[in-house]
Formats: structure tokens, sequence, C-alpha cells
């Protein structure tokens, strides 16, 4: 990998300290980050490089105590203080870039720059940073990382994707969506084009239902306020779920290669249909008792939400498609969950009336990763029942362990320049397409209420 520096906005905020500096200690024990590599922290805060290290370590000591962290690693951050709106913090910003380039790594380095801040700073910071010496260079490449939400609309969207499509290049925009990047995401591809037992029956001939389920059981904790006016289904429905849809749905690329499964999953969230008034009426948008009190949420946000929807093409025209997330619900689990169709005439066992048997594949992303398909077979003996069992792979304990997390796939994408596992322009566009309504005719619709731990099946 070519010499990098790494510039991170918002250091202190919560997404730096939980994943982004354990993820990139994970990288630097692996032994994959680029020989030559600097990380600068930049935030408002008065930090020196020493009170900034010293956050580093705290947050990696929060996820394991008992490491010991390597000095190399710590020596290889550094601090600028700086207000994200003002020219002279990016003057200030930008010599750094350049004495660490002159001084230390000795080439015009690759520049990223990693907004880990709130939605609403991205258009300031973006036009600061597309002046001479950061994002436009001469020499050297530079790369910007965002994080989700990209717009809370439609409208907000365009308005976002036209501004950053006018200060770069496409190519250096890597808008992160950390769910493509999860380890049994990222197989669905590969479980799906390289069995060739299940290509020629993934369609609506064969495919009764689909169910895309994203349950967390934490609630909002003290994250209440920044939840306000965003709600689930901008959360996580807009990005990780229809994301997830995209994989499981998309057609095979002619070549894998990065622009052509980008290509496929923009086609596939294209090809969804807008729902209609009537069946949005029948989505269900509830939030969990006492969210408000404890957790400070504002009024009229949903922390659950049920949408069916359903594909405008030829593969998937009439399967619906349930997408459904919650957070306080009485089980963590993120599940994909593929429904084949029954088979009417399926073979019964003597004296057994219903034998419509069904077998359903499903990729489990939370909490132990694996894929798993439920077949059914003769329970030995000499009755003749069917039972059904589960033919499952699940990944060796200690694989799991060497898992590497998803913000360590996002690091290690964006400084090689894969921009395969990050949501372009056109994905991203789709996915607001077919949300935004669905978030204009909740505007006038009652939230329902549910109670803390409650099964998702029952809130309706
Ligand atoms: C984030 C959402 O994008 O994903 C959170 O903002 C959610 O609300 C989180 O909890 C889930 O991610 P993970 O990797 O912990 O499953």
């Amino acid at each position: 990998m070519q010499p990098t520096i790494l510039t991170i906005f918002g250091v202190t905020g919560d997404l730096a300290n939980r994943k982004l500096f354990p993820a990139l200690y994970a990288l630097f024990v692996r032994r994959v980050l680029p020989k030559e590599l600097r990380i600068v922290g930049f935030a408002r805060k008065e930090n020196t490089d020493e009170t900034f290290r010293a956050i580093v370590t705290e947050s990696i000591k929060k996820k394991n105590p008992s490491i010991e962290i390597a000095p190399e690693f710590l020596n290889l951050f550094s601090y600028v203080k700086g207000e994200l709106d003002d020219e002279a913090s990016y003057t200030r910003l930008s010599e750094t870039l350049e004495q660490i380039d002159r001084n230390i790594l000795k080439t015009s380095s690759l520049h990223l720059f990693f907004l880990s801040v709130p939605p609403n700073l991205y258009e300031t910071i973006a036009r600061c940073l597309a002046r001479p010496g950061l994002m436009k260079r001469e020499s050297g490449e530079s790369r910007l990382l965002l994080e989700k939400p990209f717009g809370r609309d439609t409208e907000t969207a365009e308005k976002l994707d036209a501004l950053l499509g006018s200060l770069f290049d496409e190519k250096q925009i890597f808008r992160i969506d950390h769910y493509l990047a999860k380890e049994t995401v990222q197989n669905i591809l590969t479980f799906r084009f390289s069995n060739t037992l299940f290509e020629k029956i993934w369609n609506k001939d064969h495919i009764e239902s689909i169910e895309i389920l994203f349950h967390e059981k934490i609630d909002l904790g003290t994250r209440g306020n920044f939840y306000t006016d965003v709600g689930a289904l901008r959360d996580v429905g807009q990005n990780h779920i229809l994301q997830m849809l995209a994989l499981v749905a998309m057609d095979s690329p002619t070549l894998f290669t990065t622009d052509g499964i980008r290509e496929e999953r923009a086609k596939v969230l294209e090809a969804l249909r807008a729902p209609t008034a009537g069946e949005i009426s029948q989505f269900v948008r509830a939030e969990y008792e006492g969210a408000d009190t404890e957790s400070g949420l504002g009024a009229g946000t949903e922390t659950f939400f049920r949408v069916t929807a359903f594909l405008e093409n030829e593969r998937f025209s009439g399967v619906p498609f349930v997408l459904e997330s919650g957070k306080a619900l009485a089980d963590g689990k993120v599940e994909i969950r593929v429904k084949f169709k029954k088979e009417i005439k399926g073979l019964c066992a003597i004296g057994e009336e219903h034998c419509d048997r069904q077998n359903i594949l499903v990729f489990r992303i939370q909490p132990d990763e694996a894929i798993t398909l439920s077949l059914w077979v003769k329970e030995p003996g000499f009755a003749g029942k069917m039972k059904e069992q589960t033919l499952a792979y699940t990944y060796p304990k200690d694989a799991k362990e060497s898992f590497p997390d998803a913000y360590e796939k996002v690091f290690f994408d964006a400084m090689s320049g894969d921009l395969t596992l990050f949501a372009s322009s056109r994905e991203v566009k789709a996915c607001w397409k077919f949300i935004t309504p669905i978030l204009d005719g909740w505007k006038t619709l009652p939230l329902r209420l549910y109670k803390k731990g409650s099964d998702p099946r029952e809130i309706k």
C-alpha cells in the first residue's frame, strides 16, 4: 500500500471511540496497514498529540482492558486543533500534511479524509477540503470517506451529491455502509454465484418471500437526541437493509469488478417500486415506551418499522421483501431469510395431512455469523416421519476471532482504493427514492407504541 496520511474529523466522537481506533489498532496488529502511515486527528477541542494519544489508548483499552498498546502505533497519531468552518484551520491542516509528506514520509502520500462528524457538517467541510493542498493536489491522490446518512430525503441527498460531484471526482468519494463490509454480507455474492445450485431457482417462480430482519436488543441509551428526526427507517433502512436487499436480489455482474458489482446493485435498487399510499398506511411504524423520558428522544420518531418492498423486474416481480428493524427488542439478530415456495405435492408421511414443507435459506449476520439451510429428512425408525434439519455453515471459532471487523475492511479498502464495498451515488439516490415517499406518507400517521423487550411479531 502506498504511503498514507489518514485525517480523521471528529476524533472525540462516539464512532471514532467505539469503532475507528480499535479497528486501526487491529489492522496494525495484523500488519496490513501501509508501512508509511500517519494519522492526524482534526477537531475543535483543545488537545495535544499526547492527550490525543491518551484518547486513542483509552478507546482501544475499553474494548480490551488488558491489551498493551505498542508505542509505535501511538506514535503514528498527531493532533491539529481546528474549527470545522474556519479557513485558517484548514490552512494549518494542509501545512501539517505537507510537512509530514516532506519531512517524514518523503513523498506525496495518499491523503485520506474520514468525516466522523454529524452529517449536517458535511457540506461545510467538503467546501473547505476542496482547496489546493487538501482534496485537490498537484501530486498525490486524495480521498474522502463519509459515513451515512447522506442527506435525509431525496432532495437533500441530491443536493449533497451535486455539491460533492461538483467539488470532487466520483472515484474520490467513499460512501461508507459498514454492513457491506461485514463478512457474511460479503459472502452473499460468493454463496449465490459460486454454487450453481441456487441461481436457477433464485427467482419469483421458486421464492415465496425474502425477509430482512435487523433486530437490536439495545435501546437508544443516551442517543435519543441524535436519533430524533432520524428514526429507524433513515438510520438503518435507507442504507444497511436496502444494501442487503441489493446483494440478495441483484443479477450476476458480467464481470466481478468494482464497476460491475456496483452497477448491478444500483440496477436492483432502481427497480424498487414506489409504495402506494394504501401500502404505506399498512406499514408499521412504532416507538418503544419510555424512549422519550429515558433517552431524550423527541416526539414522533420511530424506533421500529416494518415495510414491504417489491421489485419491478423480471426476476422478482411480485415477491414481497419484508424489511423490519427495531431497537429495544427481545433479541438482537440480523438475518436475511430466503423462503422458498412450498411444494404443494410434497411427499407426505403416512397419516400426515400437511406436507407443504418449506426450505429456508438464512444469511445470519448477527449475533453468530452463519449461512443455514433448512431441509426435510426422514426420521430414523419405523414410523416414516419427517423432520426439519438444518445444514449450517458456521465459521470455525478461531476463524471468527480473527474476523476483520467491518471498519477494518472499510479502512483497508479505502487505503487500497477499492470502491466495491462503498455505495455509489446512483445507489444512494435509488434508496432515497424508495424511502422518501414512506417518510412523507408517515407524517400524518400515528406512531404505535411497544414495550421494551417485545417480540417483533407482536408489534402490529
Ligand atoms: C449504525 C446505526 O449504522 O448501525 C446504529 O446508526 C446501529 O443505530 C448500528 O446500532 C448497528 O451496527 P452493528 O455493526 O453494531 O450491527
